[in-house]
């Protein structure tokens, strides 16, 4: 079977998300996952942006051994020698650079003519040439650009050492069909397609991209970029664990094949939602929480009869547990480190998986079972970081009654200082926040409050993500406990620490801006 490459840009596109950006060691944990995920591609950033992305870029070049690491560049010597830089570290590096090709980009937001489009095309990969052959270039927004005009563009590039080429649906305006038979004639026109590979990196505006990747697929295209979850700019871009399973399940359409280690599916998204605080919501296809679960009792009955009646992957292959209550109050150490190996949690050094049992053990303390869902939350962004971390709850009070005024007492230490705060508010959530503001004064708005059950029944821990804005910068924060106030308190104060971080960021979309 063809060979398809997997081009994963969840830590460049993916971050581009509103609320979505990371600090440098998560980006690290993150492409490590990826690294066991096996993509062959990382887009670590895009090192011109900020000096924040520089060394993101450079960390995971630095770490990486397995997977090829990539930083975006706009089409100019300054962006691609920068690139250039935070990828001397890796062991296989690849610079992509990208001009709009469209009529309506280049006139109104480059303020250039086709042909100074063309000229710098060519002049930027003639200038990443001198740093790697693994050069990509990508046409933005390649789908509404004209056949033409992106036939000459590509030829040059190719020319120049262009290795892959990719053409672009950026703003998610493509229908399959269509987009297939662009990316079909666009192979069939240029003379020298054949010494390329050609790329698709779709967003979902309409709900189509991992559709119009997949037609790219029938049209010969040999790289799909996507995100986990789908995550990225607006609606997001071609979800990794659908288009890898859609091409593994209906390997009779497709012939293609990843070296994706799907079993690493599950634990890959769960890192990913838990760092950026976007949830998954539970009827998303692969990781949502009820993609395996048949409720009606027809299907019920048709799995235990034949699985196959109902079932086109098996939730195994994807990293689902067949087994989902694993651990409780009775389970020792090595227990509890063996199922956090087959999850795929990656644990830095003993000291944390030391301090992630200590968790473990209060939690099973209150809890009788301990679901896969459970150990995972256990190494969330609050959960580990909290020794490092410039905020850490201590421990909450509160009181309500029907017809009082809630009220809350939370302790929490600010670096070495321990503080202690009482507030009202309307519930007693709202008492937490305004308890916990009256130290801080962020000043932030709170812009998202969201509670989920991680496991099922009245026993699960809460998951809460919170949503702060200040001064044009978005971050998430993620909290799980029984206790769903103390959940949200956690929450909180990690985007609070998340806010506060020194850690220099900077949306790459700005840093695009013409
Ligand atoms: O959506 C887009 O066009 C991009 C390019 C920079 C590849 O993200
Ligand atoms: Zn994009």
């Amino acid at each position: 079977m063809d060979r398809l490459i997997i081009f994963d840009t969840t830590l460049r596109d993916g971050e581009q998300s509103p609320g979505a950006s990371m600090t440098r060691e998560e980006k690290l944990r993150i492409a490590r996952q990826l690294e066991r995920l096996r993509v062959d591609v990382i887009e670590a950033g895009f090192a011109a942006a900020s000096n924040g992305d520089f060394e993101a870029v450079r960390s995971i070049a630095a770490a990486i051994k397995d997977s090829t690491v990539c930083s975006l560049s706009r089409a100019n010597d300054k962006d691609i020698a920068r690139a250039a830089e935070a990828l001397a570290p890796a062991a296989s590096r690849r610079i992509h650079t990208f001009i709009a090709t469209s009529p309506l980009h280049m006139q109104m937001k480059l303020r250039m003519t086709p042909e100074q489009v063309l000229e710098q095309a060519r002049l930027a990969v003639r200038f990443a040439g001198r740093f790697t052959d693994d050069i990509e270039f990508s046409t933005e927004d390649g789908s509404r650009s004209d056949p033409d005009f992106l036939c000459r563009v590509l030829e040059a590039v190719i020319a120049e050492g262009a290795s892959t080429v990719n053409i672009p649906d950026t703003v998610g305006y493509a229908v399959p069909e269509q987009y297939g038979q662009l990316l079909r004639s666009l192979r069939e026109r240029v003379p020298n397609a054949h010494r390329a590979v050609w790329s698709v990196h779709c967003h979902n505006d309409l709900g189509m991209a991992v559709a119009n990747s997949l037609s790219g697929v029938l049209n010969g295209v040999r790289q799909i970029e996507c995100t986990i979850n789908g995550l990225g700019e607006r609606a997001g871009n071609t979800a990794l664990e659908e288009v890898v399973m859609a091409l593994r399940t209906r390997s009779d359409v497709f012939g293609v094949d990843t070296q994706i280690d799907t079993t690493q599916i599950v634990a890959t998204s769960r890192l990913v939602s838990n760092i950026t605080g976007f949830p998954v919501q539970p009827n998303k296809a692969v990781v949502g929480a009820n993609a395996f679960a048949h409720a009606s009792g027809i299907h019920q009955d048709g799995v235990l009869k034949a699985r196959q009646t109902y079932e086109i992957m098996r939730a195994e292959d994807v990293g689902w547990s067949a087994n989902r209550i694993v651990l409780g109050k009775l389970s020792g150490r090595n227990a509890f480190k063996q199922r956090v190996q087959e999850l795929g949690i990656p644990v830095e050094s003993e000291a944390d998986l030391q301090s992630a049992f200590g968790r473990f053990k209060e939690l099973a303390d209150r809890k009788a079972e301990i679901f896969d869902e459970d150990i995972q939350a256990l190494f969330s962004d609050e959960e580990i970081g909290h020794h490092k971390e410039h905020f850490h709850l201590v421990s909450i009070s509160q009181r309500s009654q029907t017809g009082g005024q809630p009220s809350a007492e939370v302790v929490f230490s600010v670096g070495a200082v321990e503080q202690r705060a009482k507030a009202e508010g309307n519930g007693p959530v709202d008492a937490v926040f305004k308890a916990i503001e009256s130290r801080v004064v962020s000043g932030s708005e709170l812009l998202l409050y969201s509670v989920n059950a991680i496991t099922t029944g009245t026993e699960s821990q809460g998951e809460v993500t919170v949503r702060l804005a200040r001064g044009g910068r978005i971050v998430n924060g993620v909290g799980a406990d029984l206790d769903i106030i103390a959940a949200s308190a956690k929450a909180y104060i990690s985007a609070l620490n998340k806010l506060y971080t020194t850690a220099e960021r900077l949306n790459p979309q700005t840093a695009m801006a013409p």
